[in-house]
């Protein structure tokens, strides 16, 4: 009898979610990262950490929306969790944890979020379901490219921050007073543009080499 062969990382993506983004990571920065697998690593690891602490945030500012707290607390917890990984992951592998400058997309795409709420609130969950999904689909898209135990670890972050996008994008619908599917495309382009411009450095966010 033979092994069923594993499922190609691709197929590991939520339903939807090449969709939900506008455009595939470009080939170039697939190649930038694995030229870089400690810059890799760190950058990864502050990922990791700033998730958690959007997710903070969030329960701070909208401690009225039961589904949100309960969302955004275990959304918290597991990037934590996924942080203390990847740091696990560095010092096996004596890669030394340094302070790097943050990529411009989060930024990026943040400065686009409009001011009165409810829109705030819809469009910085939008804005983490494209960060969540962009995070899983490069995650899927490097799998096949890394050493077993890195291939393993990519492959179960695939799976949560996953669930990641899905939570975010059922909170950004709930929260919205009428559809969003306007406001999500016009999201989705501009973090299209940030993934395929010229980008000086490299990060887990970053665009294509300049
Ligand atoms: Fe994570
Ligand atoms: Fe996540």
């Amino acid at each position: 009898m033979t092994a069923m062969p594993a499922a190609a990382p691709i197929d590991l993506l939520p339903p939807g979610l090449l969709d939900f983004l506008h455009v595939a990571t470009p080939d170039a920065w697939v190649d930038w990262a694995l030229s870089q697998p400690e810059l890799l690593l760190i950058d990864h690891a502050q990922c990791e950490k700033k998730a958690a602490s959007t997710a903070m945030s969030l329960l701070y500012r909208y401690v009225d929306r039961p589904l949100l707290l309960a969302k955004m607390s275990q959304l918290a917890r597991e990037e934590l969790l996924h942080f203390e990984q990847v740091v696990g992951l560095m010092e096996a592998r004596g890669i030394a944890y340094r302070h790097l400058s943050a990529s411009r997309y989060a930024e990026g795409l943040r400065r686009h979020a409009r001011g009165e709420e409810p829109y705030r609130l819809v469009d910085v969950l939008i804005i983490g379901a494209l960060i969540e999904a962009r995070s899983c689909e490069r995650f899927a898209r490097l799998i096949p490219h890394l050493d077993a135990e890195l291939a393993k670890f990519y492959r179960g972050l695939v799976k949560s921050e996953g669930r990641h996008y899905e939570d975010y994008l059922m909170l950004a619908r709930q929260a919205a007073p009428e559809a969003i599917d306007d406001r999500i495309a016009f999201l989705a382009e501009r973090e299209a543009d940030l993934i395929t411009m010229p980008d000086s450095a490299f990060r887990f966010h970053s665009g294509v080499p300049a």
